[in-house]
């Protein structure tokens, strides 16, 4: 075909390709610092496969124009696969229950029913205040507050189950399992077939992992059968609820799912809110005009919990999450396809088969749509007006079309919530000299990054005024 231009690519070696860019666990960060040396798209060659990076808002409408392009389950989500089966995260397109799963879990994951969740949203937020009460003054890693945050969320919504997560941060030996077998899922995902065999003793303690899983989520499904739950989960919805055609979820496919929402809900918006505490600790200016909205909120209900009606109220921290999001994606990117060639951009062809990575963390930076203060947080891109001019290909961060995030509304809600409750009883402060530190797993998370807490009387806006 005549126009066509050249794909470039990074200098190769013989037989390996570009694996020995990706020797260490560093592939969200390599990708990136090879996507500032080209424009919008570049090749990555493996011994046994190969993919493009996808950058720009232009080539990203393509490559999510889902006439032509869908979600791939390989690399690693092969590996992930092996903990969470056909669960929706890591179901093909074509398997019979993804289709069954998302038309029961879509409805469930509703605003409408959505609403269920926040009293146990808020009492949780509430239990993380007290906990970090308890350590005002000391120096407190986000990230793991927020992730046993975020576990305490999924495991109570889920299945009414906690995981004592604040007492006894990590210390679940579910929480264990789940955390040492992704670990090592994403350390497999980038060796070679033959590799992942020699890996013996990983192998191992992956198996034995998986089935302590497996039989910890059986158990609670199967003495569920025999209960109620204390409060409306998600379970609840999975045990009960069935398509137009009344058919329902198998056991075995619920359980892929709950360990579904385990593995995709928990880091990814743990991950967001140590990035929002990250950038709100750098940008005093933001942070007031988001208190000062907090304090209205809470004003109006004084210590009864937050409502559905309030979650409306909280604009502009709906601007802070999303703009938050924007810089940082905590799933820096997702895998799409097409099933023939297809010509991106009017100028490159992406060959039947091939699979492109479209690269959230830069294509969130692309001047062409953000400008050149793309790197400055400023939620204020998020206002209603600025929002509406934001074309949809330029920002996503809940992936595409269909395979999107089934957890959005929850997650939104979830952040929201504990948000409003840090900046509702707390100032912080970090260390002025730390460096943003990016750890990656399947998602990104800021780490070694500690905020110091200390209690706050809310001032009642109008005895302020
Ligand atoms: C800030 C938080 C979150 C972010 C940034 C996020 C991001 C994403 C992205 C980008 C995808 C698409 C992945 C792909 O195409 O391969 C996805 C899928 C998914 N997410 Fe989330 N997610 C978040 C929270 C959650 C939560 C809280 C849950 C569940 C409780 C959840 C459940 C799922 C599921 C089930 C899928 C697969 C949907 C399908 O393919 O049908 N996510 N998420």
């Amino acid at each position: 075909m005549g126009g066509l231009k050249k794909i470039k690519m990074p200098r190769k070696i013989p037989f390996i390709g570009h694996l020995w860019l990706f020797l260490d666990n560093k592939t969200f960060s390599r990708m990136d610092e090879i996507a500032e040396k080209y424009d919008s798209l570049y090749q990555l060659v493996f011994p046994t496969t190969q993919f493009y990076v996808v950058y720009s808002n232009e080539l990203t409408a393509d490559v999510c124009d889902t006439k032509k392009f869908s979600k791939v389950v390989d690399s690693g989500l092969d590996e992930i696969r092996a903990l969470s089966g056909d669960g929706l995260f890591t179901a093909r397109n074509d398997e019979k229950n993804w289709s069954l799963a998302n038309q029961i879990l879509k409805p469930a994951f509703s605003m409408k029913l959505m609403k269920n969740y926040i009293p146990v949203m808020d009492g949780i937020a509430r239990e993380m205040n007290k906990n970090i009460s308890s350590r005002a003054g000391q120096a407190i890693d986000v990230s793991g507050l927020m992730t046993a945050m975020t576990m305490e969320t999924i495991g109570q919504c889920g299945f009414c189950e906690g995981f004592d997560s604040f007492e006894h941060a990590g210390d679940h030996p579910f929480v264990k399992a789940m955390i040492r077998s992704l670990s090592i899922a994403m350390v497999k995902s980038r060796l070679l077939p033959f590799h992942k065999k020699m890996k013996l003793f990983d192998n191992r303690k992956f198996n034995n992992d998986r089935k302590y899983m497996n039989q910890f989520v059986d158990q609670i499904i199967e003495q569920r059968q025999n209960t109620t739950a204390e409060h409306p989960d998600l379970l609840d919805r999975m045990l009960h609820d069935t398509n137009k055609d009344g058919d329902k979820l198998d056991h075995e496919n619920i359980r892929y799912q709950l360990l579904t929402f385990l593995i995709a809900g928990h880091e990814t918006t743990a991950g967001l809110l140590g990035f929002c505490l990250y950038l709100l600790s750098r940008n005093p200016q933001v942070l007031d005009k988001a208190r000062l909205e907090v304090d209205e909120v809470f004003d109006t209900i004084g210590d009864n919990p937050l409502a559905l009606g309030n979650m409306s109220q909280f604009k502009y921290l709906s601007q802070v999450l999303k703009e938050t999001q924007r810089l940082y994606p905590t799933a820096p990117g997702f895998l799409v396809a097409s099933e023939t060639d297809q010509v991106i951009g009017g100028k490159y062809m992406i060959p039947a088969g091939q699979t492109c990575y479209v690269h959230l963390y830069r294509l969130h930076r692309d001047p062409a749509v953000w400008g050149n203060n793309a790197e400055e947080f400023i939620p204020e891109r998020f206002s209603p007006e600025n929002a509406n001019k934001i074309p949809t290909s330029a920002y996503r961060p809940f992936g595409n079309g269909k395979r999107s995030c089934t957890g959005q509304n929850f997650a939104v809600l979830e952040s929201t919530i504990t948000l409003a409750y840090i900046l509702r009883d707390y100032l912080f402060k970090g260390d002025p000299n730390y460096r943003l530190q990016i750890e990656e797993t399947m998602t990104i998370k800021p780490v070694n990054f500690f905020l110091q807490f200390e209690n706050r009387t809310r001032k009642k806006l109008t005895e302020v005024a």
